[in-house]
């Protein structure tokens, strides 16, 4: 269960105005859930997403994640918490750069503490379809195989807690089909509950909940 509380989250724009992003936003996420999050363009979208990893801090309200207070956590705490409960795939892939697909991979399953985790690493690449690329450094694939790599880096450790930002936004429709078919068919297995933020109509549907954000706010699909 994610729980987000009221939560605002006001940036500081370079020149110095309030930018005020996201706006009071409660929602509850029933564990096991597949949500998908919708929105135009700089409506906060990954800002909430990153705000349920803890990668940033709101401004106000809570973020509850599976009856614990992610707010005011410290870095290592929470960097234990998301190593033991999130997989979180960015929307601009951020791969280590001088390591392989599967260094990348591996390093993930290293710090979720997994024994094994060079084959568990090379099934999770086999996964998403790019074994035979698994020697390639991130700028010897093309963006939608960096996607799928920051896929299978999300998926190593078999965390409860999948979040997505547009993981399929580089992917021909065929490939996102696949992605999708991939993040659905985890989250059944693993009983997972998955978040994505997606601009794919198509794709949206195939998710059990959605959430619309226009200007930082909930405006349609809050429990
Ligand atoms: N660190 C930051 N400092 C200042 N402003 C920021 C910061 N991060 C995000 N913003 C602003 O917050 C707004 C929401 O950004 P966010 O990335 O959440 O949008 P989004 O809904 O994910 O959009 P997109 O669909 O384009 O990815 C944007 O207008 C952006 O310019
Ligand atoms: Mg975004």
């Amino acid at each position: 269960m994610i729980s987000i509380r009221s939560v605002s989250k006001t940036f500081t724009s370079p020149s110095g105005e309030d930018l005020r992003v996201l706006q009071e936003v409660s929602l509850e996420i029933p564990a096991g859930a597949s949500v998908a999050i919708q929105g135009p363009s700089g409506s906060g979208k990954s800002t909430l997403l990153g705000l349920m990893a803890g990668l940033d801090q709101p401004t106000a309200g809570e973020v509850v994640v599976n009856g614990q207070s992610i707010t005011g956590l410290g870095e290592l705490a929470l960097s234990r918490f998301r190593a033991q409960n999130l997989g979180f795939v960015f929307q601009a892939y951020h791969l280590l750069p001088h390591f392989s697909a599967l260094q990348n991979v591996m390093i993930a399953a290293e710090i979720a503490g997994l024994a094994g985790a060079g084959a568990k690493a090379l099934e999770a690449l086999a996964r998403v379809g790019l074994q035979e690329r698994a020697e390639h450094l991130p700028a010897q694939l093309s963006g939608g195989e960096c996607q799928r790599v920051a896929l299978a880096r999300a998926i190593v450790a078999r965390p409860p807690i999948l979040l997505c930002d547009e993981p399929t936004g580089s992917l021909d429709p065929r490939n996102a089909d696949r992605v999708f078919d991939l993040l659905l068919e985890l989250q059944r297995d693993l009983g997972a509950t998955l978040v994505l933020v997606t601009h794919d109509a198509h794709l949206a549907g195939r998710m059990g909940l959605h959430i619309t954000l226009e200007r930082g706010r909930i405006v349609a699909g809050a429990a």
